[in-house]
């Protein structure tokens, strides 16, 4: 059995309804990302960047996995969690829902918050503002949305370093390959012997670099390549 490490990102969620970043004029819910996922835009304005991710994550509460989100979940099933590693750049809990388990969100996640003051992270189902009051250290205003904004370092950076190290089969799945360090993950991947894929709407930026690419909408190119998979073809 190989052992696959995947990257996905916003177009595999877009057949479940939420809208990708850069498909809509660089607008994000009609935001400038500047607007609403910097930290400096938290400083400035915390009371739209508090609505902004509180709408996101009340949209969840009607957003369901589609059949891409459930062929990893039934990938990892197949190589059994040991051989596989879930990397998404997504913010939404789809994969989870879908039954992933060894899934790393690096970006962070919207059904989280995180504290600055103790740095303390807390699962968040409901509107958070700047009354909320850390479960742990009981600070008020110290809570944010547990999400990596724009010039923040991502999570889980070495846990997924190593797994690019050690995999056999790498494989980007709807993303458009803008964002570092995720998009220079194949070019790692591939320096340790790996074979790298693309599955994607479109060619992205990176095409070209890939040993592999099947384009066309997520629900169909993902379920494709795991049935692929579990005939053998990658070992
Ligand atoms: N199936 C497969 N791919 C799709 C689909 C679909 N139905 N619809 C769109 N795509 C592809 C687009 O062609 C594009 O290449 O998904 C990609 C989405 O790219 P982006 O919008 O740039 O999203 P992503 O790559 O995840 O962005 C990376 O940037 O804004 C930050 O932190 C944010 O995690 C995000 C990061």
């Amino acid at each position: 059995m190989p052992k696959i490490v995947i990257l996905t990102g916003a177009g595999i969620s877009a057949e479940s309804g939420l809208k990708t970043f850069r498909d809509n004029n660089g607008l994000w819910e009609n935001h400038r990302v500047e607007e609403v996922a910097t930290p400096e835009a938290f400083a400035a304005n915390p009371d739209l960047v508090y609505r902004f991710y509180n709408l996101r994550r009340a949209s969840l509460a009607e957003t369901r996995p589609n059949s891409a989100h459930a062929a990893l979940a039934e990938l990892e099933q197949h190589l059994g969690s040991e051989d596989f590693l879930l990397v998404t750049q997504n913010v939404d809990n789809l994969h989870e829902q879908a039954g992933s388990q060894r899934l790393l969100h690096m970006h962070g996640e919207l059904t989280k918050a995180r504290c600055t003051a103790c740095q303390s992270v807390h699962e968040w189902p409901n509107p958070l503002d700047a009354t909320s009051r850390c479960p742990a250290c009981h600070n008020t205003a110290s809570l944010r949305p547990h999400i990596v904004w724009f010039g923040e370092m991502p999570l889980y950076m070495s846990e997924i370093y190593q797994a690019l190290a050690e995999c056999d089969v790498f494989v980007s799945v709807g993303t458009s390959g803008n964002v570092y360090p995720a998009a220079g993950f194949y070019q790692e991947a591939k320096a340790f012997g790996a074979r790298t894929i693309e599955l994607n709407l479109e060619p992205s930026a990176n095409a070209r670099d890939f040993d592999e690419g099947h384009y066309g909408p997520a629900t169909k190119v993902v379920p494709e390549f795991v049935a692929k998979v579990k005939t053998g073809a990658y070992g």
